[in-house]
């Protein structure tokens, strides 16, 4: 008996060996794929659609979720480069993602930034995204189209307050001032009255009394009680400009404790077709969305990566070259926007669930 254990705890010791000498081989990459979080829905999917993307596209690559902190997806991104990687794709949290963007450039590798801009640095080259600015237009035209306000005067005024998304995004201050491009005439002609802080774009210092740190629902939810109870005591809301899907939720979850909004909620606008928002819309609770097919953003960014791999100029299908709007503060990087769809309950079917991007039976 005795005898048997030892042979078998040898010859798993030997399995174990070569199986960690075997995997120490097939971990060398071709590309890492760095996301920023998991509590936001989307990037699971992002995750998932690049991962599928670059195998098929015949490399060898891994995903890893930075769980919303800098630090964390730092040390998965060394990672990559001590694997080998010869391209990046990342989604950052904040500017602190620049030391390892140096390294990889010092490497060689080729950075590419995925959604969001990575602000700060001259050390890399493209990044592709949606229209966020045009994301923003979107929230801001079905506030506008919803109260009426191009009929709205300063002896009744709409009423709204205003939420946007992590200051240390910078696709928040793209969102927000795409929404206050169409609600700032309003404002400024007394049609449209903001309760709370009330910046008119992202470099008023205001904003960041509107943001949202870490796109957490936590905090959205939690200044939303603070406004009820507060600013908004007197009034009745008729709208409430919410940055996306997730924080949407958590503000109408406020809203809803509230006696005043009961089966009488404002409009309130969000970001990324998350399933539980489509469910919303459809119950006419969250007011629209806008859809970002994260399958095409990561297919272009598999697409971009390939051709930088290859040495080709990049061309990626359904997707506009812009080389002026995107600046890191240190250089303009080449930049492809893909279009984002706007989504209310006359089109959600259609959008969201006859593209295959949600089933019927997600819908509860
Ligand atoms: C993305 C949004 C997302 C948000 C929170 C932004 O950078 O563009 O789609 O909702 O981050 O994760």
């Amino acid at each position: 008996m005795k005898r048997v254990a030892i042979i078998t705890l040898g010859l798993l010791l030997a399995a174990g060996m070569v199986f960690g000498g075997g995997r120490a081989e097939t971990a060398r990459i071709d590309i890492g794929i760095a996301m920023p979080e998991t509590h936001v829905e989307r990037w699971q999917r992002d995750g998932q659609s690049l991962l599928e993307d670059a195998i098929a596209a015949g490399y060898r690559a891994e995903v890893a979720y930075g769980d919303a902190d800098q630090g964390r997806q730092n040390q998965q991104i060394q990672d990559f480069i001590t694997k080998g990687a010869r391209v990046l794709i990342i989604g950052n949290l904040n500017e602190g993602v620049n030391s390892v963007v140096r390294e990889a450039a010092e490497e060689g590798i080729i950075v590419i930034a995925y959604d969001r801009l990575i602000t700060g640095s001259d050390q890399y080259d493209y990044y592709i995204t949606f229209d966020n600015f045009r994301v923003g237009q979107f929230q801001g035209m079905a506030i506008e189209e919803a109260l009426n306000l191009r009929a709205a005067s300063s002896s009744s005024p709409k009423i709204i307050t205003l939420f946007a998304g992590s200051p240390t995004d910078n696709n928040s201050f793209f969102f927000f001032d795409g929404a206050m491009s169409v609600l700032r005439p309003h404002v400024e002609r007394g049609a449209l009255r903001i309760v709370g802080p009330a910046p008119l774009r992202s470099s008023d210092s205001a904003f960041t009394r509107v943001a949202t740190e870490g796109w957490r629902a936590e905090n959205a939810k939690a200044r939303m009680e603070n406004l009820l109870t507060n600013d908004a005591r007197d009034v009745v809301l008729d709208a409430v400009l919410a940055p996306n899907d997730t924080l949407a939720r958590a503000i109408i979850e406020a809203l809803e404790a509230d006696a005043k909004y009961v089966n009488r909620l404002p409009v309130v606008t969000g970001q990324d077709g998350e399933t539980a928002s489509i469910q919303a819309i459809r119950d006419g609770r969250q007011y629209m969305t806008v859809f970002k097919d994260t399958r095409s953003l990561a297919q272009g960014a598999i697409q971009l990566a390939d051709a930088l791999l290859k040495g080709e100029t990049p061309n990626i299908a359904g997707a506009r070259r812009d080389t002026e709007s995107y600046d890191t503060g240190m250089k303009v990087v080449t930049s492809f926007l893909l279009e984002p769809i706007n989504v209310t309950s006359d089109n959600y079917r259609a959008v969201m669930i006859d593209s295959g991007y949600i089933s019927e039976s997600d819908l509860r």
